[in-house]
């Protein structure tokens, strides 16, 4: 499609540690993805589209559900990033898993697919209503729509604890995701996004998830995040690598935590699942 609007430049980057840093994200977010896909009904035999599948933590939680009678095809722009995919899937010794390197929303793929899934995905691409609505034309009547969003909105950004860090977290945040052009807004307007795709009204789900406790996993993702998002904060002059300190913003966070007794609450996600009416009207 020559008209089509250009990708947000790729907020996390596309190195070795943000494929690590998605493997460990998952850890955090996998039980909540794979309740909203078992709740939006994926089920055995059925035939998946995973889009944005990095690490392939989603495309590995849908071959479960689905069985080896099943299939599952993930898609992503990063070849680079596939290659990890491919490598977790082959070591499980699943055959019913693919990943195709292209973008999800011109790639040629088949018209037979019971549900279209994702996480963390939609916010990057140029067009996501768009691409809803046509990837959508992809699945068979009665098809399964199913994602898995993450929102980054300055007023209903938590973090919970009130300290200076906390604020800096904040603002680095919020101003990385919208200086390079995702949409930090768009789980608040997930509702929307579907319902102007054409696509029934979706079933919401918004949770965030805390944490406080030493051990807490919380830490070291914040700090991760950070890492994959340093050269764009240092390009757009948000925050230097100085002010960021990797090393110690785990424990910095843990502290801030002991001192002010509240926990850290980590930005808000939204599910939202939907099914296409069994008629394909
Ligand atoms: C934050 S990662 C999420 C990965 C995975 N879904 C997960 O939850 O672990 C987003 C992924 O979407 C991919 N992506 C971004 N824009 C895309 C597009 N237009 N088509 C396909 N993949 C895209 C990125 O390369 C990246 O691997």
């Amino acid at each position: 499609m020559s008209n089509r609007k250009e990708d947000a430049t790729y907020t996390m980057g596309r190195t070795q540690a943000e494929t690590d840093r998605l493997i460990r994200q998952s850890k955090l977010y996998s039980s909540l993805t794979r309740r909203m896909l078992k709740q939006a009904g994926l089920g055995r035999g059925m035939k998946v589209l995973d889009i944005g599948s990095g690490a392939g933590d989603v495309a590995m939680a849908a071959a479960e559900l689905v069985g080896p009678e099943g299939q599952v095809v993930g898609v992503d722009v990063n070849g680079e990033i596939l290659k990890t995919a491919r490598a977790r899937v082959r070591q499980a010794g699943w055959t019913h898993v693919e990943f195709v390197e292209g973008d999800a929303g011109t790639l040629e793929l088949g018209n037979d697919f019971d549900a279209l899934i994702g996480r963390f995905v939609l916010m990057y691409l140029a067009d996501p209503t768009e691409t809803l609505s046509q990837l959508s034309k992809r699945l068979r009547p009665g098809g399964i729509v199913a994602f898995h969003e993450i929102g980054f909105n300055p007023n209903r950004l938590p973090y919970a604890i009130d300290t200076p860090l906390a604020d800096k977290l904040v603002d680095w945040t919020v101003g990385v995701f919208k200086q390079s052009g995702a949409r930090g807004n768009l789980a608040y307007r997930l509702y929307g996004t579907f319902v102007d795709a054409g696509l029934p009204e979706p079933r919401l789900e918004y949770t965030a998830l805390g944490g406080g406790e030493p051990g807490w996993p919380g830490y070291q993702y914040v700090a991760d995040s950070v890492q994959s998002v340093l050269p764009l904060l240092e390009h757009f002059g948000i925050a230097t690598a100085e002010e960021a300190d990797l090393a110690t913003l785990p424990e910095r966070l843990r502290a801030d935590v002991a001192a002010t007794k509240s926990a850290i609450v980590l930005p808000m996600t939204v599910m939202a699942w939907t099914r296409l009416p069994e008629d394909g009207g």
